[in-house]
């Protein structure tokens, strides 16, 4: 084999991809953001912060070659990480099952977050994508004995507010992709590997080709998927957990095949401390069909009512009492409560 240095060609496209590269560049026109100002934002991968264009993983890295990575998504309130602590433990435990080595200590990750959000200023209406895949590998393959560089943290906060509405309410079909069971791919590991609620989130919005024409039949056209179990009873949609009320009674899926959420948990809470009756159980899809209301959890969209599924009016098809109760409870826990992050300064 020869030896790099001797190889001149090599050399010069060394030097173009460190000046300014156009070997990434899209044929496509730029796309406009869905909030402009995430434009210029920087990122933590690995052990440096960079901007937004520059921040990227190796070829190598697990995450590339196989989804192999597990993450978190975090808010940003009021100059606080809401249920920090919660976020890391589920972001460990999940590597851990995952048999993760080299995994950075919790201050390390805390760190990173800090300085990112400083960096960027951003101390209010933020969400943080925080990743650690299994690291870069020697070579690709699947082997994590591959994996000789350690873990790769990515820290990518953004400007976002909830990306629901959480005022009018939501519209949900369901899925024909089952949810995974904990015989092949457990939910109760955050990993990176989605295409299991990818393929039920295709299902309910429509892709448009340029020139308008809608290029997915199936497709619903709605704002997510509810996903079913192996025996047909509700897990979760594509990206959040789910709750109902039938006669005064709140109801949420038993987590066997859904993530447990934290904000699940912590709405579950509040549904006690508010003195509604809760019941964690199986629940078949006609209950959700024929309830009085119905919600989603979920740290991105905080609590989003649902007003219609698979065609069918939930309730009075507009936000009902509970749900404008709870989501009025969780409002004032995300402002009172959190990590505070280090030289915010409150005006
Ligand atoms: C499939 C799925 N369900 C539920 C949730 C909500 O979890 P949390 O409340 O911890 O944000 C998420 C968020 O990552 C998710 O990906």
């Amino acid at each position: 084999m020869q030896d790099i240095n001797c190889l001149p060609l090599y050399n010069t496209l060394r030097r173009h991809v460190k000046g300014k590269s156009s070997l990434l560049a899209s044929p496509l026109a730029p796309p406009s953001l869905p909030v402009p100002e995430n434009a210029k934002l920087f990122a933590w991968v690995g052990d440096e912060i960079l901007p937004r264009e520059m921040a990227k993983v190796s070829v190598f890295d697990s995450v590339v070659q196989g989804g192999d990575s597990v993450w978190e998504g975090l808010r940003i309130y009021k100059g606080k990480v809401f249920k920090l602590e919660e976020h890391l433990d589920r972001l460990f435990d999940s590597a851990k099952a995952l048999a993760f080595n080299n995994v950075p200590t919790r201050e390390e990750v805390k760190a990173a977050i800090f300085k990112t959000l400083i960096t960027n200023g951003m101390f209010d209406n933020t969400h943080i994508r925080l990743s650690l895949t299994r690291g870069k590998k020697v070579t690709s393959g699947m082997s994590p004995a591959f994996n000789r560089y350690g873990c790769t943290l990515i820290v990518l906060a953004e400007w976002k507010p909830p990306v629901y509405d959480n005022d009018n309410g939501i519209v949900l079909v369901t899925a024909t992709t089952r949810r995974n069971s904990p015989t092949n791919l457990d939910s109760k590991i955050h990993h990176n590997n989605l295409l299991n609620n990818i393929l039920a989130k295709v299902q309910s919005f429509a892709t448009e080709s340029c020139d308008h024409v809608l290029v997915e039949s199936n497709n619903a056209n709605v704002d997510d998927a509810i996903m079913l179990d192996k025996d047909g009873f509700v897990s979760e949609t594509n990206a959040t957990n789910l709750f109902m009320v039938k006669n005064g009674v709140v109801l949420t899926p038993h987590v066997d095949y859904c993530l447990p959420g934290i904000t699940r948990a912590t709405v579950m809470e509040l549904v006690v401390k508010e003195n509604f009756i809760l019941e964690e159980r199986n629940i078949s899809l006609s209950e959700f069909h024929t309830s009085d209301e119905v919600w989603t959890t979920g740290t991105m969209g905080e609590l989003s009512p649902v007003v219609k599924i698979d065609g069918r009016v939930i309730g009075e098809g507009e936000v009902g009492p509970v749900t404008r109760k709870l989501q009025s409870a969780y409002k004032k826990l995300t402002d009172d409560s959190g990590v505070p992050i280090p030289t915010y300064q409150k005006l």
